[in-house]
């Protein structure tokens, strides 16, 4: 492609606990990203606190900005659309990026493109995997979101199943949490872990009735819960190290039998995984051998680029340009936003 007809997209993201912006060129190239994080901040609290995650983003976002263009290299007059994610998130935390982009985009004349948070996790593939195109499945397993979806093209999709309760990532925190290890749970669990016997503890492994692809964690939580209750009150130690190694166990059991037998079913060759808890080495270990088996592709961002980031915007935003989507300046922060809905 000819310099000239390069997309460049300065993309935002700002929908929880990460101040992020980035530069991508063609949707697949980063130029930048730069991700300010809070997470230090809300480990004094435990979990992320709304009302100090946005005043944190209005402190952090225009800097943020600034730097991912100075490092990107591009000027602003270079840049071809503003793509910023407009939901699901906090309402007040969403509201500091979108309102930063729609005062880029009034200023300086460029498209504003609104992008759904998870489609930008599911674009953090296309960014190292640059074989990587629709049709595919793709587990997006988040602290928010776990969701089992058809990327039938460029932002198409559809849902096979979603959990009914907890998702993957708040499960983690909360066993992590549990446990004494603290916020954020899943790097820890993931690092614990590593020390114990995942069979050490049977902890469930559930099912929806008559929902094959949907997911249910609340009773895994709730399992170990009892447990630690139940050590506590017969005066046993208890091994944490198997605790998260048993718990990691049962939730990548039910991730990896609810994608694969999607994947089998629809007759697919390419599956991805997108989203926080995508970063797990267990979880990718555990795909990377049952998809092997199976001679599937499998397909997984860097850990940075699965969790918060603005890059992924970036990529999802470059797909939404080219079709010609374009927000006007009445886009809002929609914290409950439906993948595939605008
Ligand atoms: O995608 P993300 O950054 O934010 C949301 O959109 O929710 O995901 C954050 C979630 C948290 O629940 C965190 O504990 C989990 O991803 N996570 C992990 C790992 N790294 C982050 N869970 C398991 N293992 C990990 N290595
Ligand atoms: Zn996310």
């Amino acid at each position: 492609m000819d310099k000239k007809d390069d997309v460049l997209i300065l993309a935002i993201e700002s929908s929880c606990d990460e101040t992020a912006a980035a530069v991508v060129r063609n949707g697949r190239e980063v130029l930048s990203n730069i991700i300010s994080s809070q997470i230090e901040l809300h480990t004094l609290y435990g979990g992320v606190v709304p009302e100090i995650a946005s005043r944190k983003h209005i402190e952090k976002i225009n800097q943020v900005i600034e730097e991912a263009l100075e490092k990107s290299g591009a000027a602003l007059e270079d840049i071809t659309a503003i793509a910023v994610t407009y939901g699901p998130g906090l309402v007040g935390a969403l509201l500091v990026g979108v309102s930063a982009a729609k005062a880029i985009s009034f200023a300086t004349g460029k498209p504003l493109i609104g992008v759904h948070h998870i489609e930008g996790h599911i674009s953090a593939n296309f960014i190292e995997n640059k074989d990587l195109e629709p049709p595919f499945i793709c587990l997006v397993v988040s602290g928010g979101h776990t969701h089992l979806v058809v990327v039938k093209d460029y932002g198409v999709y559809e849902i096979l199943g979603c959990t009914r309760d907890d998702a993957a990532g708040e499960a983690f925190d909360k066993v992590a949490r549990a446990i004494g290890l603290g916020y954020p749970g899943g790097p820890k669990i993931d690092r614990l872990s590593k020390e114990g016997n995942p069979d050490a503890i049977p902890f469930p492994r559930a099912k929806v009735d008559g929902a094959s692809f949907d997911f249910s964690f609340s009773g895994l939580k709730s399992a170990v819960l009892n447990y630690l209750n139940s050590c506590e009150m017969k005066g046993l130690a208890i091994n944490r190290a198997d605790v998260a190694a048993s718990f990691q166990k049962a939730v990548i059991d039910v991730l990896v039998e609810h994608a694969l037998h999607a994947v089998q079913e629809y007759h697919f060759q390419k599956f991805a995984i997108a989203g926080g808890v995508a970063s797990n080495s267990a979880l990718r270990a555990a795909f990377e051998q049952e998809c092997s088996k199976r001679k599937i592709a499998f397909y997984h961002p860097s850990s940075i680029l699965c969790t918060d980031n603005a890059a992924m915007i970036g990529a999802a935003g470059y797909y939404e340009y080219i079709k010609g989507v374009r927000s006007g300046y009445a886009l809002n922060a929609v914290p409950n936003l439906k993948l595939g809905e605008r």
